[in-house]
């Protein structure tokens, strides 16, 4: 009998169809996520688990799925995912890094110059008729933004995204900085990049772009003293996870000019809504969509049906977040 994975959404079809012929496969085909009650019971007969980062995996998940041996997350972050309680109970956790950093480093890139150059306001402008009522066709002080090409670009979270950010950043002419909790001197040197500590890079930095993953250390990483620290006419990136920054802290700086603007793919709740945020000129906002692309999503979906196949053969899937849950249990479902 071939193994059960439930997939808690419908992910793209390559992924389904692959883990088809190595699985009984069930997908929540609902176009809204699958709510708590639902999910535990789902999980009471499978094998196996694809999830999304919406999803939270905790012991009460793992307490309702007797014969689960892994879970796939549908994404590179795995912060919705208890680990340390997977790894004890010798369940196997993969992510989906690499195939989405270049998207998601694309994405930031979107956020920083429709964010420097009030896209979206002037977008807005122009599609309302408010420029054509206004009937001025081009004024020098019109939409004034801020400058990018030569500008210094501040990285926080040195790893695949941060890096691919900081390539981009060469076409543009611009210094970069970079913290992370570890050097990175190959990268410094291929990049052109410089290391600070995270107060300097704050304090010099006309971007600062997150790509941090979320843990304790990172939690609210960017709060009031932080976001004094960065220059008036700074601008925030944040593609990380939206706990990484504290929104009312946020807020306060952008309605009071600490900083001059934001541009926000993630939020400390998702799906989100903040009506004083939201109402502000200053920001360009989106609904999470950094991994967006036809290609990235496919490759998530390639990625997790490789992992999954190679745990059933009784290999060490190729992306395991816990790998120290090989000394617990062998990969296989038997
Ligand atoms: P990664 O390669 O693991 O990079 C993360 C980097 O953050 C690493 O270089 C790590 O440093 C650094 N870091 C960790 N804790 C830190 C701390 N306390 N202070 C400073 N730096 C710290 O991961 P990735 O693939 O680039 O992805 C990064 C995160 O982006 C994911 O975890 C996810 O939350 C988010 N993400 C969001 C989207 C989206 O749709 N918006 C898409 C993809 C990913 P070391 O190398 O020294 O460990
Ligand atoms: C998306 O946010 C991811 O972590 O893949
Ligand atoms: C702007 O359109 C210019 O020609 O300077």
């Amino acid at each position: 009998m071939k193994p059960k994975v439930f997939i808690t959404r419908a992910i793209p079809e390559n992924g389904i169809q692959t883990l088809r012929e190595h699985f009984e496969v069930e997908v929540w085909e609902d176009e809204h996520e699958i709510q708590r009650e639902a999910l535990l019971e789902k999980v009471r007969d499978v094998d196996a688990l694809v999830t999304m980062l919406s999803e939270r995996i905790d012991k009460e998940v793992f307490d309702s799925a007797p014969r689960l041996r892994i879970v796939a997350n549908y994404a590179v972050g795995y912060d919705n995912i208890d680990v340390g309680e997977a790894t004890r109970r010798g369940i196997y956790v993969t992510n989906t890094p690499k195939v989405l950093t270049d998207a998601t480093a694309d994405f930031a890139w979107t956020l920083l110059l429709a964010t420097a150059r009030r896209l979206i306001e002037a977008d807005r402008f122009t599609r309302s008729g408010e420029w054509k009522r206004k009937g001025i066709a081009w004024h020098p002080l019109m939409f004034l933004g801020h400058d990018v090409y030569g500008k210094t670009l501040g990285i926080v979270g040195f790893g695949r995204i941060g890096q691919a950010v900081a390539k981009r950043a060469s076409g543009f002419g611009m210094r970069i900085l970079y913290n992370s909790r570890t050097r990175k001197a190959e990268a410094e040197k291929e990049l052109v990049a410089e290391f600070k500590p995270l107060d300097e890079l704050l304090g010099e930095s006309d971007f600062v772009v997150l790509a941090v993953p979320l843990t304790k250390e990172t939690y609210h990483m960017i709060g009031e003293r932080e976001l004094k620290l960065m220059k008036n006419t700074a601008i925030l990136i944040n593609i990380a996870r939206g706990k990484v920054v504290d929104t009312g802290a946020l807020v306060k700086a952008l309605r009071e000019g600490w900083i001059a603007g934001a541009g926000l793919d993630v939020y400390e709740e998702e799906p989100y809504y903040h009506e004083e945020l939201f109402s502000l000129d200053n920001v360009v906002l989106a609904p999470h969509i950094g991994s967006a692309t036809h290609g990235a999503r496919e490759g998530m979906a390639e990625l997790v049906a490789r992992n999954l196949i190679a745990f059933k053969n009784g290999q060490i899937p190729p992306t395991l977040v816990n790998r120290e849950v090989a000394n617990v249990r062998k990969p296989g479902f038997e």
